[in-house]
């Protein structure tokens, strides 16, 4: 089994360069077989779940070509099969867009109940109150979520709380329905404007994303574009605290400064120095960190996706800190490795208190999740001795070459998938 082994204590310093952002990727993927003509997609990130994505595209008669490793040429005219059941898109929360995509241009689709990280319950009802609202009948059956309509009609939809993914299903659904559709209660997120942006440029008609209140006049038909996806924030993010808990300087490029000023401003607040440039971001350590409270909000608050990497750096900050997550209800599940990395941290319901550590030491621990085992990776760089880390898989759901970018910056990190070459890490690292 792969793993990654981890010598802490190198600050990581240099340049590193961020991919497209997965989130988006996976809308926009979805979104790319809603016309008949081919669309061809740049800074597409090479990691699992947009691969998983790309395979179940194909298993219904898209035509996926390979450019280059970053860009992707995609036609949905062969599209045969409005039936998703392939057994690797359970394993992505994302599956849910292809029901959006299908149902706005076939008025069917049938795709298996999403799974995705385990971050807690992640119900999928208003998605389901979308397309109904958009006179779409709704029902699960076996496992599968199967949406049809005779036509889809444009519809008024309050989101009950604010989700990233059904704002963009619905999006995409309505924006081949016959009408005006209104979304309230819309979430922010750079990546529903990304996708906007997307469908926008194969001939829909929508306004207001990246606001509360999304208009989509829908159209017949779709086109054929070329679109390069916007970086991604979440990447970008991990980084500028991986340099934080090494006491680094990094310089995050390739990304839009704007969509990280939660994460800078809270790096600010605990000690670090961050520079903006046009589309670069800079963030040096040069002092020790000390303890804030934050909460986890939809954008422009703090991502939630982000909560496991400031939670890592908070247990190295001078003083108590306190994390509110107010997104997922089960997304500390991670804080039990890291006390056995030493640091000392409570949760309690939705909040984590921290009380600051001088320094974590390294152990064997396991990925729990994407966002999570990246966190931990983090903490390994700025633990003392060697961290070994298992089910790396769930890292590499969301981050390209994630080591082989860190050793960019002077970690010593490896992955390993024997004991021969864990113990030839052990003796290159001393
Ligand atoms: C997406 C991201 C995930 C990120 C999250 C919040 C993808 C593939 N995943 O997940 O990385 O952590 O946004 O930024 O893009 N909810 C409902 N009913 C629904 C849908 C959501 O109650 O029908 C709730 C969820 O339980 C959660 C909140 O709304 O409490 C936000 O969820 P949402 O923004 O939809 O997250 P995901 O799309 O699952």
């Amino acid at each position: 089994m792969e793993q990654y082994a981890i010598k802490g204590g190198n600050p990581l310093v240099g340049e590193v360069e961020i991919g497209g952002a997965k989130n988006a990727a996976l809308a926009i993927l979805a979104a790319s077989i809603m016309t008949d003509e081919t669309v061809l997609i740049e800074n597409m990130p090479d990691v699992r779940d947009t691969n998983v994505m790309m395979q179940a595209m194909e298993s219904i008669g898209a035509v996926i070509e390979r450019i280059d490793r970053h860009t992707v040429k995609i036609s949905g005219k062969a599209i045969r099969d409005l039936a998703i059941e392939d057994d690797y898109i359970k394993k992505i929360r994302a599956s849910y867009y292809l029901l959006g995509a299908l149902l706005g241009k076939y008025n069917k689709a049938q795709v298996t109940l999403p799974g995705g990280c385990n971050i807690g319950l992640r119900p999928i009802d208003q998605h389901i109150k979308g397309f109904r609202a958009l006179g779409a009948d709704v029902r699960i059956e076996h496992g599968l979520i199967i949406a049809e309509a005779e036509k889809l009609k444009g519809g008024h939809i309050y989101m009950d709380v604010v989700t990233v993914g059904a704002t963009i299903d619905v999006m995409l659904a309505a924006s081949m329905a016959e009408g005006q559709t209104i979304i309230e209660n819309a979430a922010k997120e750079p990546h529903v404007v990304d996708v906007a942006n997307f469908l926008n440029s194969m001939g829909a008609s929508i306004k207001g994303a990246g606001t509360d209140v999304i208009r989509i006049k829908g159209v017949n038909r779709l086109h054929g574009t070329e679109y390069a996806i916007i970086p991604d924030q979440i990447e970008a993010g991990t980084f500028m605290f991986a340099a934080a808990v090494t006491k680094g300087d990094v310089t995050v490029k390739n990304v839009i400064p704007k969509h990280l000023e939660s994460i800078s401003a809270k790096l600010m607040e605990i000690g670090c120095e961050v520079e903006e440039s046009d589309d670069a971001v800079r963030v040096v350590a040069a002092k020790p960190l000390t303890h804030t409270h934050v909460k986890t909000l939809p954008y422009p608050g703090f991502p939630t996706d982000m909560q496991p990497q400031i939670t890592v750096a908070l247990g190295l900050s001078k003083g108590t800190s306190i994390v509110t997550e107010s997104i997922f209800e089960n997304r500390f599940k991670y804080v039990d490795e890291l006390t056995r990395m030493g640091a000392s941290i409570k949760v309690e319901g939705n909040t984590a208190i921290i009380d600051g550590v001088s320094k974590y030491t390294g152990a064997s621990i396991s990925a729990p999740d994407l966002r999570a085992g990246a966190a931990l990776v983090m903490a390994g760089l700025a633990a003392e001795g060697t961290t070994l880390i298992d089910d790396i898989k769930f890292i590499e759901r969301g981050y390209e070459d994630f080591h082989l970018k860190l050793q960019g910056l002077g970690a010593q990190i490896e992955k390993v998938n024997s004991e021969r070459e864990l113990q030839k890490f052990r003796l290159k690292t001393g």
